[in-house]
């Protein structure tokens, strides 16, 4: 029913959310339960890191967010590919957790393995059952989207945001850092990003057009900050999979520091500012480049009162808590690529040089 698999697992991605978190979700406090994850292993965490590859490392650049937010613990990310040759400074006591749809990738599964060598306890975030990943890991949280045929991933990144949830709440939990009360309304309220994912796919209607007129030159920006840095990243690298445009993906406050040289005459910049807290920022960086001759296309919550002289074009998603955007503006991002490649004849499912499983370093 669908033209492409990309299109049909973007669809899929409310039902793979609700598959995922409603079952880490007991009386309205996360639960792992199910995950056979022992009680305590969440507890008296001092440092957590995250590794794993690409898409899913972006996933993890959302948990670091979560968790650092909720539960107040250091996190730091990591390239898998860099991690396993950078000695890294971990050992009991620590979290390592390392996020994958596959569960087979080299580098991941490398990463993993050095990490259990110097003593850290161990956490798989894997989509496929019984993989190399998922049978190493000391524990893991099986994410639920089913099976991914097309090469870019976007119901794997969704439902691995999705499940930092359960967890940087369960950390935060334990730390202390959130109360029970609290918890639940944060739960309640990430249950309905189920239904503002179902609005956003409304933008199938709007995008195409937008994308024809606002992506027209052969290099472009995506620009955030927080949340929406992360979601930056993802959606540049969504984007130069599919259709081998040049996008470069900048936390915004970096621009001034280099990259605003490249800005030119209708350059198109994607302004991701669905961060309530940095709008003011981000809008002001939008209008720098503007200034500069860029071409803006805006990303914000629905009713968000933005000057009109900082974009060009304007794509509305589903108000939610900040915290709970990332999944409306990954619809978003997935669906510009999607139709960016679609309207330059690319092939969307299996884009050159790629392998939906990088099994080798
Ligand atoms: C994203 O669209 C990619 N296909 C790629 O970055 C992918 O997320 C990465 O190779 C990691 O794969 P994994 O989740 O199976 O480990």
């Amino acid at each position: 029913g669908y033209p492409h698999f990309m299109l049909k697992e973007i669809y899929e991605q409310p039902e793979a959310f609700s598959k995922t978190v409603v079952p880490h979700v007991k009386d309205g406090l996360p639960s792992f339960e199910r995950d056979e994850i022992p009680e305590g292993f969440f507890e008296k965490r001092r440092h957590i890191q995250i590794v794993a590859c690409g898409t899913a490392m972006y996933a993890g650049t959302v948990g670091k967010n979560l968790i650092e937010r909720f539960a107040r613990i250091p996190v730091s990310v990591d390239v898998a590919s860099e991690y396993r040759y950078n000695d890294p400074i971990v050992g009991p006591g620590d979290l390592v957790i390392v996020i994958s749809q596959s569960g087979e990738t080299a580098d991941t599964l490398a990463a993993l393995r050095l990490a259990k060598q110097k003593g850290a306890d161990t956490l798989g975030i894997i989509n496929v059952i019984g993989s190399s990943i998922a049978r190493e890991a000391d524990h893991v949280i099986y994410t639920h989207a089913g099976p991914e045929i097309a090469v870019a991933s976007t119901k794997a990144f969704t439902v691995q945001m999705a499940v930092m949830f359960p967890l940087a709440l369960e950390l935060a939990l334990k730390n202390g850092t959130v109360q029970p009360e609290a918890c639940r309304e944060l739960t309640s309220q990430l249950l309905k990003c189920r239904d503002a994912m179902e609005q956003a796919l409304e933008l199938t209607k709007t995008i195409p057009a937008i994308v024809e007129q606002a992506i027209d030159s052969p290099s472009l920006f995506y620009i955030g900050r927080g949340l929406d840095h992360a979601l930056a990243l993802e959606g540049s690298l969504k984007l130069k999979e599919l259709s081998y445009l040049h996008s470069e993906a900048y936390a915004a406050g970096e621009l001034k520091h280099g990259p605003i040289s490249l800005i030119t005459d209708g350059m198109p910049v994607i302004a991701l500012a669905t961060q309530q807290a940095v709008l003011p920022k981000t809008v002001s960086n939008m209008k720098e480049v503007k200034a500069r001759g860029a071409k803006t296309l805006l990303i914000c919550r629905h009713g968000e009162t933005v000057d009109a002289d900082a974009y060009d074009y304007r794509i509305d998603l589903p108000e939610a808590e900040d915290a709970f955007m990332p999944f409306t503006a990954a619809v978003a991002m997935q669906l510009i690529a999607y139709y960016k490649a679609v309207q330059s004849g690319c092939d969307v499912d299996k884009p050159r040089n790629l392998a939906k499983s990088v099994t080798v370093e």
